[in-house]
């Protein structure tokens, strides 16, 4: 059984956009998956599928082989924790610490237990120092990591972001990065998110999804997705520059292979310049 599932999923807003046709995505538990695809593909749609926020028109959406429905919904909002991609959507309480405590509370935990959440979910996106401040005066990237945290507050199962990078200096990203993966390794959640920064999912991501008008496109491991370079650029999404550089050394007749991060990169690159080992 899968954690998360979705069969022939359709759905039209009112006005008749058509924004998802027939999607069968699959979150097997432990997994990194990223949804990627140009503005407008269906990603934010799929995603609101997931906890219920929006009900399917046609097909199903299935959270541990169950369909969402009234009865379950409140236990699938505490397993699939959703990170919108617009914080301001999430975020409502006088002051971060009680937006964060706000979720944990709803659960019905005790107060020392919410607490202890709340102190756990600072920490790990480092944002102690925003505690006691108002979530509306806060910077794009500050709002995201506490929107973020809400949801970590919850203890999720299954963690879903929306665009998690969207609006983060370098550094947030790459703290986004480390946590993420750390959450994954070391508690075992599942981890959902979108993008469009390619370079994400070769940090982030096993397995890929890729949308385009409403639809899956493809599907892969990350390798198997950059392969096919031509099917990414007709929809507007460019490779990361490490593969793209080895792709265009290997068709000048460079011996070495494509690989995706820049510690693979440096290897591939010294060894193919003989450069002795590193000190
Ligand atoms: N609330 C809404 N009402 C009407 N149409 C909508 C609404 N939200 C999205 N759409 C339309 O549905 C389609 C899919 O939008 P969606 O937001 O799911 O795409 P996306 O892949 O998340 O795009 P982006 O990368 O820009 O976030 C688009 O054509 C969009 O215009
Ligand atoms: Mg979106």
């Amino acid at each position: 059984m899968h954690l998360i599932e979705t069969i022939n999923l359709s759905y039209a807003y009112r006005d008749n956009v058509r924004a998802l046709e027939n999607v069968n995505f699959v979150a097997p538990r432990n997994l990194r998956i990223a949804v990627i695809g140009p503005n407008g593909a269906g990603k934010s749609t799929l995603f609101r599928h997931l906890n219920g926020v929006i009900r399917p028109q046609s097909g199903q959406v299935l959270v541990r082989g169950e369909p969402i429905s009234k009865r379950n919904l409140k236990e699938v909002r505490k397993f699939v924790g959703v990170v919108f991609q617009n914080p301001d959507d999430q975020i409502f309480a006088p002051t971060v610490e009680q937006d964060i405590a706000f979720g944990p509370t709803n659960l019905g935990l005790d107060e020392a237990t919410v607490m202890h959440r709340v102190d756990e979910a600072l920490g790990l996106l480092d944002i102690e120092y925003l505690r006691h401040r108002a979530p509306h005066h806060l910077s794009g990237g500050e709002k995201k990591r506490v929107a973020i945290a809400g949801v970590l507050a919850m203890e999720p199962g299954v963690l879903v972001m929306d665009e998690p990078t969207a609006g983060l200096d370098p550094r947030g990203r790459d703290d986004l990065v480390r946590f993420v993966n750390s959450l994954w390794s070391r508690y075992g959640i599942t981890v959902i998110f979108s993008t469009h920064e390619l370079d994400l999912v070769s940090r982030m991501a096993d397995y890929v999804y890729v949308m385009s008008q409403g639809r899956i496109l493809a599907q892969g491991t990350v390798p198997e997705i950059f392969e096919q370079e031509e099917m990414l650029q007709r929809i507007r999404l460019d490779l990361p520059v490490i593969p793209k550089l080895c792709r265009s050394l290997r068709r000048r007749g460079a011996g070495i292979p494509v690989v995706y991060t820049l510690v693979e990169a440096e290897e591939v690159l010294a060894s193919a310049l003989a450069l002795p080992p590193k000190p």
